[in-house]
């Protein structure tokens, strides 16, 4: 390789060794990876940071170097404080794992960078769903690229639980009670769950699906409130007592991924979780349909409640525009939305991705994605930032939390007080 003049005059001038000289000809190609990317997200149980190496790797084959900031915390609340600490210090993040109503408020704020060019050239609106590029666009704008779909309304059941249970998957809330009854005589902690709010609020959405889907539409999406304080709403809740019951002593505050780990070593029999926890079973070597088994949550079947991951770009000056339209190419890539999302736990953000690559659990994933969508059943999750924003979310978390906790709370108050504090953050 021949080195450049002025390199090879200071060659001279300077006494450096030859070993010296070659190696710093050497790493000169290396110098062309300049790009780097500062990513905040808070994907960092086992499962999350299997599927963010498939992420890192491809951009780091494509010369772009990741500079990680990880938050803890399910869900992203603690993300979501980290990263407004970030951007009112006026030090955004290149990029920043969002989701729904927590984009739209960043592009309010008219602080992310516009993708339109790269998403005209890469053809992204022909292929990206409606739902989504409702939140990756702002007044038409591409400013985020949506990296997965998930889904909330699934339960993750041990498979040789469920056997020992007589082996029937349940298809509605009585068997879906029954089989828990089952896990308990079984000796084993019949529901796996952690006693954050998020959680809590992802088993309530489930319940408030399986009563109808106008209802949840009615209830979580238009935010009707005779829909929030009615007889179906009682219900919802009084089924959520009945599971509460059906949780261990030591559930407050248990990390999800934990309680995934007590359905995958057996000591609880099922769970009530978005996909992500698919990422768990398949990280501990574990086989859908062998090892466990996934079914949508009791009379939910045709329906979902969905969430999407999506990287937003901030506007962090046109030095860092390359490295932000490399890495949203790369995202938006189908051979990395099949790869990414089969170790995640979702489905690809694209319509044209084959599911060859996906485990039974990814393909119905993908069925029934597409057929809710179709049939106007595909709902955005209340839990995970699709359906409100975050003041009506948080008023969401507050009352099922505090009703999730109490042991005498009646349902019918919980109902009433769920309207109001709906409308009071709606005010
Ligand atoms: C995100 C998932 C994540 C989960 C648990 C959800 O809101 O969409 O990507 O795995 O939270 O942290």
């Amino acid at each position: 390789m021949k080195a450049p003049f002025k390199f090879k005059t200071r060659m001279l001038t300077t006494v450096l060794s030859s070993a010296l000289v070659s190696s710093a000809l050497l790493l000169a190609p290396a110098a062309k990876a300049a790009e780097s990317v500062e990513v905040l997200h808070w994907w960092t149980s086992g499962g999350e940071g299997a599927a963010l190496g498939v992420l890192k790797k491809d951009l780091e084959a494509k010369g772009v170097t990741w500079k990680d900031m990880p938050v803890a915390g399910g869900a992203g609340d603690a993300a979501m404080t980290v990263l407004r600490g970030r951007v009112t210090a006026g030090n955004p993040p290149t990029s920043a794992q969002l989701l729904g109503f927590d984009l739209r408020d960043w592009q309010k704020q008219g602080v992310l960078a516009n993708l339109n060019d790269i998403a005209a050239k890469e053809g992204w609106d022909k292929v990206i769903p409606k739902a989504l590029q409702e939140f990756s666009k702002y007044e038409g704008n591409w400013t985020a690229v949506p990296v997965n779909v998930h889904t909330t309304n699934w339960v993750w059941i041990n498979k040789a639980a469920l056997d020992k249970a007589g082996g029937k998957v349940p298809t509605d809330w009585n068997g879906f009670v029954a089989m828990l009854e089952a896990f308990k005589k079984n000796g084993i902690t019949p529901f796996a769950q952690g006693g954050q709010n998020w959680q809590e609020a992802t088993v309530f959405e489930a319940i408030v699906l399986s009563l109808g889907t106008d209802f949840y539409k009615s209830a979580m999406i238009d935010q009707d409130p005779k829909a929030l304080n009615s007889a179906k709403m009682v219900t919802a809740f009084d089924r959520l007592r009945v599971l509460r019951g059906y949780t261990d002593a030591n559930f407050s505050n248990r990390d999800w991924n934990l309680a995934t780990a007590m359905v995958i070593k057996g000591e609880a029999g099922a769970q009530m979780m978005g996909d992500w926890a698919k990422g768990e079973f398949l990280r501990a070597n574990m086989v859908p349909g062998k090892d466990f088994v996934c079914i949508r949550f009791p009379g939910t079947q045709g329906a979902v409640t969905f969430n999407a991951d999506q990287f937003a770009m901030f506007k962090v000056g046109d030095s860092m525009r390359n490295a932000q339209n490399l890495m949203a190419i790369a995202v938006e890539d189908p051979k990395f939305q099949s790869a990414f999302n089969v170790v995640k736990g979702s489905v690809p953000a694209r319509t044209d991705v084959s599911d060859k690559d996906f485990d039974d659990c990814g393909k119905k994933g993908m069925k029934d994605l597409a057929e809710a969508s179709k049939k106007g059943k595909m709902f955005g999750s209340m839990a995970h930032g699709y359906a409100a924003p975050a003041a009506v979310k948080g008023a969401v978390f507050d009352v099922v939390d505090r009703f999730f906790n109490s042991k005498d709370m009646k349902s019918s108050d919980a109902a009433a007080e769920l309207a109001k504090a709906v409308a009071a953050a709606k005010s």
